[in-house]
């Protein structure tokens, strides 16, 4: 979809919705859908990496992790996050701002019950984001999840894995252009409405 800068689409999803399925269908990317997320400490330090986008509506945009990592601790103390989408071979950057919330048991249920056996055994394993050894004592650490799960049941998610769901306040969409004379357009909430802005590159 080639974006009308100047006179953009009400609705930012119509917009993220067009870019993303070129960047799923055309761009040729392995991970279309990594975005880095970036939160920050109560006193304003902020941490970012990569994690992938796995579900989306006006709700708001999803991704799957550990709530005892680093990144959710601070999201428990300061529920608020930036997402950032970067399709090279497009040239498009996508910014996504807003507050957190968790998603239901219920939802985390479903995905957790989607993953393959391999990546649910591993989250199991893994206390994401604190320390450990060696490699050997990571995949100890496996063999036991293994020798509990021996007997064929399905592994249960553990009660610290799931989704958070980030409801956008704010978007931007950043077309490149030879010569840095890009387009930008931002999308600000202005209560059931978007507010679109032009900015300069
Ligand atoms: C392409 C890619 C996809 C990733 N996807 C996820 C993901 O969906 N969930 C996740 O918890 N970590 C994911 N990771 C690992 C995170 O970048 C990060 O190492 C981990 O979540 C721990 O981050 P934290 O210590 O800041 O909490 C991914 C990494 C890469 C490079």
């Amino acid at each position: 979809m080639k974006l009308d800068f100047d006179a953009p689409p009400h609705d930012p999803f119509d917009v993220f919705t067009a870019w993303f399925e070129e960047a799923a269908e055309k761009a040729g990317l392995p991970n279309p859908n990594a975005m880095t997320v970036a939160t920050a400490t109560p006193d304003g330090r902020p941490t970012a990496r990569i994690v992938l986008l796995k579900q989306y509506d006006h709700r708001g945009f999803v991704f799957f992790t550990n709530r005892e990592s680093r990144k959710g601790v601070e999201l428990g103390e300061n529920p608020r996050a930036a997402l950032l989408m970067h399709w090279d071979t497009l040239d498009r950057q996508v910014r996504i701002e807003g507050s957190i919330e968790p998603t239901t048991d219920a939802e985390s249920d479903a995905y957790f019950s989607s993953r393959p056996l391999e990546s649910r055994l591993n989250a199991i394993a893994s206390d994401q984001s604190r320390p450990i050894e060696d490699r050997a004592s990571l995949e100890a650490r496996r063999a036991r999840v293994d020798a509990t799960h021996a007997d064929g049941s399905d592994p249960a998610r553990p009660p610290h894995w799931g989704g958070y769901r980030l409801r956008p306040e704010r978007f931007e969409f950043w077309q490149g252009h030879p010569f840095r004379l890009h387009d930008r357009v931002t999308y600000v909430a202005d209560g059931d409405r978007w507010k679109t802005m032009r900015l300069m590159p």
